[in-house]
């Protein structure tokens, strides 16, 4: 059971995106020989990015209006 704070939208990360879904996720695949040492990938986590699931920057507008702070995951690859 979902505590009644949980319906209410205000409390709500992803107010918008997907909706329609129960639950949002998303799988990733990443061909290492492609990627070099050091790369870096962003996942974003406001639900606003245009590249989901990819962060476009999109969250510095979400930020800058609603004066919330969310960003990206950044994940450094690394080839050992
Ligand atoms: Fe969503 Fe950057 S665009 S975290």
């Amino acid at each position: 059971r979902i505590p009644n704070g949980r319906r209410n939208r205000r409390f709500w990360i992803n107010p918008d995106f997907q909706k329609h879904k129960q639950k949002i996720t998303d799988n990733i695949e990443i061909d290492i020989e492609d990627i070099s040492d050091g790369k870096k990938l962003s996942i974003c986590r406001c639900f606003k990015s245009a590249k989901w699931p990819l962060c476009d920057g999109t969250h510095k507008v979400h930020n800058k209006e609603t004066g919330d702070n969310v960003g990206a995951a950044n994940i450094r690859l690394r080839q050992r």
